[in-house]
């Protein structure tokens, strides 16, 4: 009989809309403890009590990379793991190897998955037939790790995200979705400025006022941005969009520029999940300015996936 699984007891990290409030104020509050335990450090430290020692984790990507593989790797090894990376399109799933199938076979070779995938169907298909944690590194649907990531960066710029308000102006995808999952568990105001034709998924707004969530949705940045304590946008184009330059003109009234964060408080915070446009989205002058707190952002991604990884593996 084979035992193939050493992580008795798991949970999967899919969506923030899973999670309880608890549970997502204590991997913050894990983030912030690893972080503080090896700042000044190098980036190759492991935290001293080695605490996903002999653990591996296997990162699929469907889609480009830049920071979601670097901080992935560079956590798993920081806590004393290891990890290896796969194209999707390099794996037999480029073949048609079923999904089922691929989580299979990885759960007898590796403790966790991360995957990011082109349809959010394909993760929960894989955390459903396989055996071991599985994490969502962006999907078409949702980007939970990105938003974990930017609540610690507020906090610790700013303190409790609670009852703070946070504006939205752009596309209403996969970031904003993890954003309204977040409003609703972290307790902020979420105020979304989109037009018509790229609204965030109704099933999301559903979700998050089913819970009393406070999100309104505007075609107006200006009425989203005022006196609101943190700014955020996202690409127009994300990956799999084919309508570039139709999305370009019509999202163009919802830049984040000067004149827009001039209506947020004098000190509220700018954020982007990164990579950027410049002067599409967000001006220089804003993603480059004294508000702008995008490089905190990118390296909380480390710091928070730690803590996700550590709470998948019940450690
Ligand atoms: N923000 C983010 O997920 O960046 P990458 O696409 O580079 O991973
Ligand atoms: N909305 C973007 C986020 C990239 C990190 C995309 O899905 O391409």
């Amino acid at each position: 009989m084979t035992t193939h699984n050493a992580v008795p007891k798991y949970n999967h990290f899919l969506d923030l809309s899973d999670l309880t409030t608890e549970q997502a104020q204590s991997i913050i509050a894990n983030a912030k403890r690893l972080k503080a335990e090896i700042q000044g450090r190098p980036h190759g430290t492991v935290h001293p009590e080695r605490p996903l020692q002999d653990i591996t984790l296997a990162m699929i990507f469907e889609k480009p990379s830049t920071r979601t593989r670097v901080s992935f790797e560079m956590a798993i090894h920081q806590l004393g793991g290891n990890s290896l990376v796969l194209q999707g399109g390099d794996t037999q799933l480029g073949r048609g190897e079923t999904v089922a199938d691929t989580s299979r076979v990885l759960s007898r070779f590796v403790d966790a998955i991360m995957l990011r995938a082109r349809e959010h169907d394909a993760l929960l298909e894989m955390a459903r037939t396989g055996s071991v944690p599985v994490i969502n590194a962006l999907t078409n649907w949702s980007h939970p790790c990105q938003i974990m990531a930017d609540v610690l960066t507020y906090e610790e710029h700013r303190g409790s995200i609670k009852d703070k308000i946070v504006a939205w102006s752009g596309d209403g995808n996969n970031v904003a979705v993890s954003w309204i999952h977040a409003a609703v568990l972290f307790e902020c105001e979420l105020r979304l400025a989109c037009p018509p034709e790229y609204l965030p998924p109704q099933e999301a707004l559903d979700w998050a006022e089913a819970r009393g969530g406070r999100i309104t949705v505007t075609q107006d940045p200006s009425a989203a941005a005022k006196d609101c304590d943190l700014m955020i946008t996202d690409t127009w184009v994300s990956m799999g969009d084919t309508n570039a330059e139709e999305r370009l003109s019509t999202l163009a009234p919802y830049q984040v520029n000067e004149a827009l964060m001039a209506l947020a408080k004098d000190d509220a915070l700018f954020m982007h999940c990164l990579p950027a446009h410049r002067e599409e989205e967000v001006t220089t002058g804003v993603i480059d300015g004294p508000q702008s707190v995008i490089w905190d952002e990118a390296e909380n991604r480390l710091h928070a996936q730690k803590a996700i990884l550590m709470w998948c593996l019940g450690k």
